[in-house]
């Protein structure tokens, strides 16, 4: 079965390719295909008539997108509702990817998980150009999963965003007398190859709709530090800090856990605690064996 994936370059991307060998992979760069571009996408996808399109590219840089509003709206929505007009033409399954960034909007402050059937606020341009696009997907190609995840990390490292976030705490651990790092944004850091498991998995089934695929448990940005040096062997102190100690030009949710419930209602649920995918991500990058 052919299955298309788009932002191959990416953290996400390298790993599906990984994740699904048993399929025939037809693997696009940003250099392949323009998501933007209704023709380029449309002729990419209409040459190799894939049954599946896995849709992984996007506009990732958060606080870049508060600046850059129009790109963010052009790659993460309208980018997405080209890949969903194609998808519903070639009668294609699609996998669209979005994030938790499209939570955290409510005035009450949130404590308990969020599942698919809770109603997104979000409060950063990145989360809102990220749901436009999830709702044009919903509305353009019928059989659609989108996927919501969180905080990825993959050995891969993010194209768009230069890196990820273990690679540089390790850096700065390794530059610095102390690391201070916010305590107050909880979220379920999630490893890449382990959701490129689970979406590989998931377009077997005709279990349309959304879902949260996120590792278990969940952790502040600081306690996700200290398990990294912790694992890492690395004795540097992290002092915890708050949100407004360290400015960003875009809002994040203090709290934006997911609960995989959709897969739990399947018997699907069998993500592995983030503790445990850290450690096997520091031994594949070769810090820790
Ligand atoms: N990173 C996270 O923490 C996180 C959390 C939750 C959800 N997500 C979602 O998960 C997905 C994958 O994220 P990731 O971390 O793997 O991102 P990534 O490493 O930045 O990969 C995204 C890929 O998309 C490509 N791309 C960007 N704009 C494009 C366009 N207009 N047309 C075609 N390709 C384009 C990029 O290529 P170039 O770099 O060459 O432009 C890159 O290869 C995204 O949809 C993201 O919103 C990410």
């Amino acid at each position: 079965m052919k299955v298309a994936v788009t932002g191959t370059n990416g953290q996400l991307g390298t790993d599906l390719c990984r994740a699904l060998h048993n399929f025939d992979i037809i693997p696009f760069t940003h250099a392949d295909i323009e998501i933007v571009d209704m023709a380029s996408v449309r002729e990419a996808m209409l040459k190799h008539k894939p049954a599946i399109i896995i849709n992984t590219a996007a506009y990732v840089r958060v606080d870049d997108c508060e600046d850059e509003k129009e790109k963010a709206f052009r790659v993460n929505a309208l980018g997405a509702r080209n890949v969903a007009v194609v998808a519903q033409e070639l009668g294609a399954r699609l996998v669209h990817l979005s994030t938790d960034y499209v939570f955290g909007g409510e005035v009450e402050p949130r404590t308990a998980p969020y599942t698919e059937f809770d109603t997104p606020i979000p409060l950063s341009i990145y989360g809102k150009s990220k749901l436009a696009g999830e709702n044009l997907v919903r509305h353009f190609c019928l059989r659609h999963f989108i996927v919501r995840s969180s905080g990825l990390f993959g050995v891969a490292g993010s194209s768009g965003k230069g890196g990820n976030f273990i690679e540089t705490m390790l850096r700065l651990a390794r530059e610095r007398d102390e690391l201070k790092v916010v305590n107050d944004q909880v979220f379920s850091p999630t490893y890449t190859r382990d959701l490129a498991r689970k979406i590989a998995q998931l377009i077997t089934t005709e279990y349309y709709g959304i879902f949260h695929i996120t590792s278990k448990g969940a952790c502040s940005w600081y306690e996700f530090t200290t398990e990294t040096l912790k694992l890492a062997g690395l004795k540097t102190p992290v002092v915890p800090i708050t949100s407004d100690q360290y400015p960003q030009k875009a809002r994040r949710p203090h709290y934006s856990v997911l609960d995989n419930y959709h897969l739990r209602l399947l018997g699907m649920d069998d993500m592995r605690p983030w503790q445990e995918s850290l450690r096997d991500y520091l031994v594949a990058r070769g810090h820790i064996t």
